[in-house]
């Protein structure tokens, strides 16, 4: 594969005024609150500004420097400052456009089941994207296309990895020729981020997340003899794809973008075709220096594919930043539409089970526990299991496996003599339940049981047999877009998610040292699935293809998706354009530009959007217009402030008028369509539902590929979503003792400041209901002067853009769902690049946070929380007011 010649890079970039220091603040689960490197800086040179030019101006400004990483593609360097000065200092100095602090990143969230799978075409899920049908039929393998893998290194020993036939002799290492053919370790295997990598050239895995990913997109399973034996075969995505292995994770910890921007490049140079990244991160704004350099980089050739994020039980604007930039991929997951189980069979009923130990006997009755209105009981009383005559018999209890304590309905089971507690699984799916010592506690869907309450009823004395054997089954949920993928719209209402792919319960290699494979769930095993859907693309088309016009047929040809058991089209906030399908994507003559509709807010409404439709076939077409809703997404039903984890879902949605339809078009020719939108009618604005659906364009030739586009739109003034979480008192202040305690603090209290050890800090707690561009806490003086933005010594400058916190969900620390901000009385003044120690003196706190899509004029543009007064007692002298 060629790639495009290099145009002027920054021409493309999207990139706010000149000189502009960007305070990002990118939040995760996994990412320290105070998530940047410190000293440490990523600049942008303006366009014409060389390396020694740029650095001759650092040295006659007196910035003392050492080089971290200098850029091609991407016009700056990192660099870490050892004089005194900041971020706002470095944005002074002539020929620097953009300064942004290095921040960090973290591998995202995995789940790993113990699962195991059976048909590599069924249970890898390529039978739901066609991907089956192009190996077999199309014999397309993506041979030749290469895929950079931007992780924690791939283990290339990995029989799974090993060139067959002349390349035999690349076994257990990579190279020119092997499978795994390019390879840099930027980091080191002790690297966590924050201290100094240490490169070399031997990019191997030490962590596992890498090794699965690349075996996703282009491992070979199939026919391996040597140990360690795969569970059961399975082929990745593009097993004839050269794979270059970009480790920019050590074997435990994070990474930073300074890094991944390097990673990044030299996959560019390698001449990569697709890499696919995808790091934790709260979801907000696309003026990242990553999203910057992903811009320019796509636009000259290379895709770059990013995970969408596993926070679908957050709502809405949670979709990770990496993939934000307007031609990078952003990837949802899908579940996994078959899996290989224990089945088990209770009168017709034939279904999959998960055991927490094996199920050693003979076929056994049922008893279920109702409670009063004759529903399935969760069991988390004791009673309930006196009352029933379960010596000997499976009980049937319906709800989550955690429910009541871990253990309590296994103990209360054996407690009352029975064989085994079977727990139906609301509202869906198979869930591995804790283990009771060797009592059997099973999972089964929901579906399952329904049916068995309903033959129970007919037949008490129906008996269960649970079998050791396994089998294929289509699972609840299979096939549906995963529950924990992401929701968007981005921070700029742009319709992000792009597309999806299968993401959860993936099979796929491991490094030898951790047993060979694994079967991983997340957005992370979606996103190289999409890289290696490009592999396949690109090599299927006879001219070289560009990065975004990959991802744009990609999309107009996914499957458009229902939510598991409904009737309705899921969200496109959720599903982006549908499921990848290769199949469809290969054998489409038609091509819809652009590739997503971003309708806006209530104010920014875009009435009118032109799409322009090209006919790639070899003869004149028919297409036929259409429109199908999907659903609309609300997270704010009941008046809240932060988003529902839950979006509740409305059937709710625009219209859409053609200007033409049906249209011809010659073959060769491309047609401009307006659409005419019309927001929906129903959802409420001050809820600010997120609309969406689809514009298809069907061709009338049987069997021809529909294509279509997704748009997105919000009902509602964007720019009047909350900020600050209220409903939870947030922002307020606190005092802090010397153990940690927070305590509230009546209003005109004072805190005396002046160290060595303080004994009340103050801090002030933000939790951010939404993301925004300029979060900022502000200082006034007793004759209410502004002094200055609040300065922590935990979390920096309050002066940032920020993302939106997490909901409180039980399995993430509850600290990471809010900002502590402790202050020791040092404020940024305005326009000055140097912190000032303010004197004692009675102070007014107030937090701003600007509102979404305002040009940032202060106050009106500003969302304000006034804290009160306090006295603050400093060391840096002053009148002491009376107190
Ligand atoms: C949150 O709290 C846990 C346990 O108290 C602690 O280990 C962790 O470091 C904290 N995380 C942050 C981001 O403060
Ligand atoms: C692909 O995306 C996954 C998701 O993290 C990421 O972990 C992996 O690093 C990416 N792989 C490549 C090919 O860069
Ligand atoms: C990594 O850290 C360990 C423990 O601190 C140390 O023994 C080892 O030498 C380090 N390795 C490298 C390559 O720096
Ligand atoms: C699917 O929906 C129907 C109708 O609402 C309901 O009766 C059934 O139990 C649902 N099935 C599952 C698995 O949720």
């Amino acid at each position: 594969m060629k790639i495009a010649a290099i145009l002027s890079a920054l021409a493309a970039a999207t990139l706010v005024s000149a000189g502009k220091l960007h305070k990002l603040n990118l939040k995760g689960t996994e990412v320290p609150e105070s998530n940047i490197v410190p000293g440490a800086y990523i600049i942008q040179y303006e366009p014409h500004v060389s390396h020694v030019t740029a650095s001759n101006n650092l040295k006659t400004h007196k910035v003392g420097f050492r080089t971290r990483n200098q850029y091609t593609k991407f016009n700056g360097a990192a660099i870490t400052v050892t004089s005194d000065h900041d971020g706002e200092a470095l944005a002074a100095i002539p020929g620097v456009q953009h300064v942004w602090p290095v921040t960090l990143y973290s591998l995202p969230k995995v789940k790993k089941s113990n699962k195991k799978a059976a048909d590599p075409y069924v249970t890898s899920g390529h039978q739901m994207t066609g991907v089956d049908v192009v190996h077999s039929q199309y014999k397309i393998t993506g041979k030749g296309i290469k895929i950079g893998v931007l992780d924690s290194g791939v283990d290339y020993r990995h029989p799974a990895f090993a060139a067959k036939g002349s390349n035999a002799g690349c076994f257990a290492r990579y190279g020119k020729n092997c499978r795994v053919a390019h390879g840099w370790d930027f980091v080191g295997d002790n690297f966590t981020g924050s201290n100094t990598p240490v490169p070399d050239s031997d990019p191997m895995d030490c962590q596992g997340h890498g090794t699965h990913v690349a075996g996703i997109v282009g491992g070979n399973a199939l026919n391996i003899a040597v140990e360690p034996l795969p569970p059961q075969p399975f082929i990745g995505v593009a097993p004839d794809a050269i794979i270059g292995a970009y480790r920019i994770f050590g074997c435990n910890g994070g990474t930073n973008s300074a890094v991944i921007m390097a990673a990044m490049e030299l996959a560019f140079n390698d001449g990569m075709d697709v890499i696919n990244m995808s790091f934790g991160s709260g979801s907000s704004f696309q003026t990242n220096p990553i999203a910057v350099l992903g811009e320019i980089l796509s636009t000259n050739g290379m895709a770059v594919v990013a995970a969408a994020g596993d926070d679908g039980v957050d709502g809405v604007w949670m979709v990770s930043d990496t993939g934000l930039g307007e031609t990078s991929s952003s990837v949802a997951s899908f579940d996994n539409k078959y899996q290989i189980h224990h089945a088990f069979t209770y009168g017709d009923i034939y279904r999959p089970y998960v055991s927490s130990v094996p199920v050693n006997l003979g076929p056994t009755a049922i008893v279920p526990i109702f409670s009063v209105d004759g529903s399935l009981s969760d069991g988390c009383q004791l009673y309930q299991y006196t009352r029933i005559d379960a010596a000997g018999k499976f009980i049937l209890v319906g709800g989550y496996p955690d429910d009541c304590d871990a253990h309590l309905r296994a103990v209360l089971s054996a407690t009352v003599g029975a064989a085994g507690v079977i727990i139906q699984s609301i509202p869906y799916g198979l869930e591995a339940a804790p283990a009771f010592k060797d009592f059997p506690v099973i999972s089964i869907e929901f579906q399952a049981g329904v049916d068995i309450i309903a033959a129970y009823k007919k037949d008490p004395q129906t008996l269960v047999s649970f079998s050791a054997e396994n089998d294929n089954f289509l699972v609840e949920n299979g096939g549906f877009p995963s529950d924990f993928s992401s929701f968007g719209l981005d921070g700029e209402l742009r319709s992000k998610p792009d597309l999806g792919a299968p993401g959860s319960d993936i099979l796929s290699t491991y490094p030898l040292a951790k047993d060979g494979y694994a079967v991983l769930s997340g957005t992370s095993m979606a996103t190289p699935y999409i890289a290696g859907a490009h592999a396949l693309y690109i090599q299927s088309q006879k001219k070289t293809f560009r990065g975004s016009q990959v991802r744009k047929v990609l999309k107009n040809t996914a499957t458009i998706s229902k939510d598991f058991n409904a009737t309705t089209t899921a969200s496109a906030a959720k599903q982006g354009a549908g499921l990848v399908n290769v199949l469809n994507a290969i054998l489409t003559t038609t091509c819809i530009s652009p590739d997503h509709i971003d309708l806006f807010d209530s104010v920014r409404h875009r009435k009118t959007v032109h799409i322009k439709i090209k006919n790639e076939g070899k003869k004149l077409e028919t297409y036929t217009l259409s429109h199908t809703p999907a659903d609309a997404l609300n997270s704010y039903s009941w008046g809240n402030i932060f988003p529902d984890g839950t979006p509740i879902i409305e059937a709710d949605h625009a219209t859409v008028g053609f200007s033409a339809n049906p249209i011809d078009i010659a073959p060769g020719e491309t047609v401009t369509v307006a659409l005419t939108f019309k927001m929906p009618k129903k959802g409420d604005e001050t809820q600010w539902p997120i609309y969406s659906g689809y514009v298809i364009a069907t061709p009338n030739t049987a069997g021809s590929v529909a294509v279509h586009v997704p748009y997105t739109g919000l009902k509602g003034d964007f720019s009047k979503v909350p900020i600050q979480d209220s409903d939870v008192g947030d922002p307020k202040i606190f005092g802090k003792n010397a153990d940690g305690l927070l305590a509230s603090v009546p209003p005109s209290r004072s805190f005396d400041l002046r160290g060595p050890i303080v004994q009340l800090t103050p801090v002030i707690i933000t939790r951010e209901a939404s993301h925004t561009p300029r979060f900022t806490i502000r200082v006034y003086d007793s004759q209410n002067v502004f002094q200055g933005y609040l300065y922590s010594p935990d979390l920096g400058l309050a002066d940032v853009a920020l993302g939106r916190d997490r909901n409180y969900v039980d399995n993430i620390p509850y600290n990471t769902s809010f900002q502590v901000w402790s202050w020791l009385g040092d404020v940024q003044p305005e326009g000055a690049s140097k912190l000032v120690s303010l004197p004692s003196n009675t102070y007014r706190l107030e937090v701003a946070s600007q509102r979404k899509f305002t040009s940032g004029v202060y106050p009106q543009d500003f969302e304000i929380y006034d804290l009160g007064s306090y006295t603050f007692l400093t060391n840096n002298g002053g009148e002491i007011p009376p107190i």
